[in-house]
């Protein structure tokens, strides 16, 4: 049976084995309760060594991550972001007084320039990398970053599974106990996530998503350096990705093979290359609501990563990364879908 597209994942069970993916990653490596928590446990730790607290930072990124900065006390330099493959308009004139950099391979799919990378790192600038999008492509991390973060709860069933790498040496900051109220709503909400599978109701699921984004605003206002819990740490230390790497990939293909790039869906990124697994499919879109709306029609749910956030307060400077916000939409094509599912998927688009 096909199954719809576009869901929140039920909780993923821990495998038997033990595993390196994560810890093999740098010096110490810490599981922390979200993404956002292990970036912000990365600033801490280096806000101390940093000069002027001044972060220099992608023009089309999530709220969250900005919100981390903020929080640590770094005033936003931004550089803007091109659409075409989403490669960041870093410049150097831009880099005076920076003392932290802030990168990100969008989807999957790393397209920075790592000679002005090179040139950060001669000038002692600290370059946090964020690996949400990247953290199963074997370019997903930049070899001479000083700290990865991370978000595992974007790829899989999983309560915490936010991830803060300092590759080199030890984290000077303690992580703070994990917050019971969150990890609550986050296992109830794939509770309700697993009965709607079941059951095919769909006040599960409306359930779900009312639960999740509970918990997700709270965390939006009383996130912290906390850590992950155990249960999640299990589900990290034991996580051989190798199949989820292969499927994702084999999917993204099976789209892009279906597809007649139109107006209405341009893929980002229109050809897979061998070190890339994607985290969604991803694709500009002229008139994104009706876009948004026909998939809906045929059970396929999008979303758009992100909303404009409201710390890009001098957008008008930035047109490329505002087309990006106007116009990106994304659609889920992990391990869950079957090659079916993606051929569907890929005619749909191709109907758009
Ligand atoms: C690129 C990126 N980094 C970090 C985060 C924060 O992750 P989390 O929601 O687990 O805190 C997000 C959240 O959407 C994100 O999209």
């Amino acid at each position: 049976m096909r199954m719809r597209i576009g869901s929140m994942f039920t909780l993923q069970e821990p495998s038997q084995c033990s595993s390196s993916y994560f810890t093999a990653l740098g010096a110490d490596v810490q599981s922390f309760l979200s993404g956002r928590c292990a970036l912000y446990a990365c600033l801490l730790d280096c806000a101390n060594a940093s000069r002027p607290k001044l972060a220099y930072v992608p023009a089309y990124t999530c709220e969250t991550v900005l919100s981390s900065y903020e929080k640590a006390g770094y005033a936003l330099r931004f550089y803007d972001v091109d659409q075409a493959e989403l490669k960041p308009i870093f410049k150097y004139e831009d880099l005076a007084d920076v003392s932290v950099l802030n990168l990100c391979g969008y989807y999957g799919f790393s397209r920075y320039d790592k000679a002005f990378l090179e040139v950060c790192r001669q000038n002692g600038i600290t370059i946090i990398q964020d690996t949400t999008h990247s953290l199963f492509s074997q370019d997903g991390h930049y070899p001479n970053a000083d700290y990865y973060a991370g978000s595992v709860r974007k790829w899989l069933g999983i309560a915490s599974g936010g991830v803060a790498v300092k590759r080199k040496e030890s984290f000077s900051v303690e992580p703070l106990k994990a917050d019971e109220e969150h990890l609550m709503g986050r296992y109830k909400a794939m509770e309700y996530q697993k009965l709607a599978n079941k059951s095919g109701n769909d006040t599960y699921a409306e359930q779900a998503s009312s639960i999740f984004w509970e918990t997700e605003m709270r965390l939006r206002h009383m996130f912290d350096a906390f850590a992950g819990d155990e249960k999640s740490k299990t589900i990290l230390n034991s996580l051989d990705p190798t199949h989820m790497i292969e499927k994702r990939r084999e999917n993204y293909q099976t789209v892009l093979n279906a597809l007649t790039p139109s107006p209405q869906c341009q893929p980002i990124f229109k050809s897979l290359d061998e070190a890339t697994c994607p985290s969604h499919f991803t694709f500009y879109s002229e008139d994104r609501q009706r876009a948004q709306q026909q998939l809906e029609r045929q059970s396929i749910k999008s979303t758009v990563y992100w909303p404009l956030p409201p710390m890009l307060t001098n957008k008008e400077q930035f047109p490329h990364a505002l087309w990006i916000y106007d116009h990106v939409m994304s659609i889920q094509i992990d391990q869950r879908y079957s090659k079916e599912d993606m051929e569907y998927l890929g005619k749909a688009l191709a109907g758009l």
